[in-house]
């Protein structure tokens, strides 16, 4: 049974993850809307993988015994500068969720509750990697400037992530 501080928590982390695949969402949205849909389609794909962190918490809480109360998904932003400047929020947002998922792992390790400690562990390597992606193509985008010709070709090549659910 999780306790009462650790449901209120998860609860958070899922209001979070839902957060983070709407924010990518509208990144995806605003991709589209200015001529890069592979760009588009990696935060498409983001968006997914985002709802599916949020969901693998919701299972955890009523798995546990907890109760999911679901909270109202604040409204993201929906127009940036270029598509270096998404990518630079981008890695800023998944640096604050690593915060956010180190402050449940320091709970579940004040709680003594072992149980959320392994399942957060899959969300502490999570992150290792989303900050490693999002960092990398920036730094791309860094190197691309004001190049057209590359900024499109660096499109193509992100047109062709496809969305695969993690095994459990
Ligand atoms: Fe669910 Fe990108 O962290």
């Amino acid at each position: 049974m999780l306790s009462k501080s650790m449901e209120k928590a998860l609860n958070g982390q899922v209001n979070a993850e839902y957060y983070s695949a709407y924010l990518y969402l509208s990144m995806s949205s605003y991709f589209d809307s200015v001529g890069l849909p592979g760009c588009g389609n990696w935060m498409k794909m983001q968006f997914q993988e985002e709802w599916l962190h949020g969901s693998k918490i919701y299972d955890y809480i009523i798995e546990r015994g907890g109760r999911v109360i679901l909270q109202a998904i604040d409204q993201p932003p929906s127009s940036w500068d270029s598509a270096r400047a998404v990518f630079t929020e981008v890695l800023q947002h998944e640096q604050k969720v690593t915060g956010l998922i180190n402050a449940l792992a320091d709970l579940a390790l004040d709680e003594r509750d072992h149980a959320t400690s392994i399942f957060l562990q899959w969300f502490i390597s999570e992150q290792v990697e989303e900050e490693a992606t999002a960092g990398g193509i920036l730094d791309k985008m860094k190197l691309i400037g004001d190049d057209n010709a590359a900024m499109l070709a660096m499109d193509q090549d992100l047109a062709t992530r496809v969305f695969t659910a993690p095994s459990k």
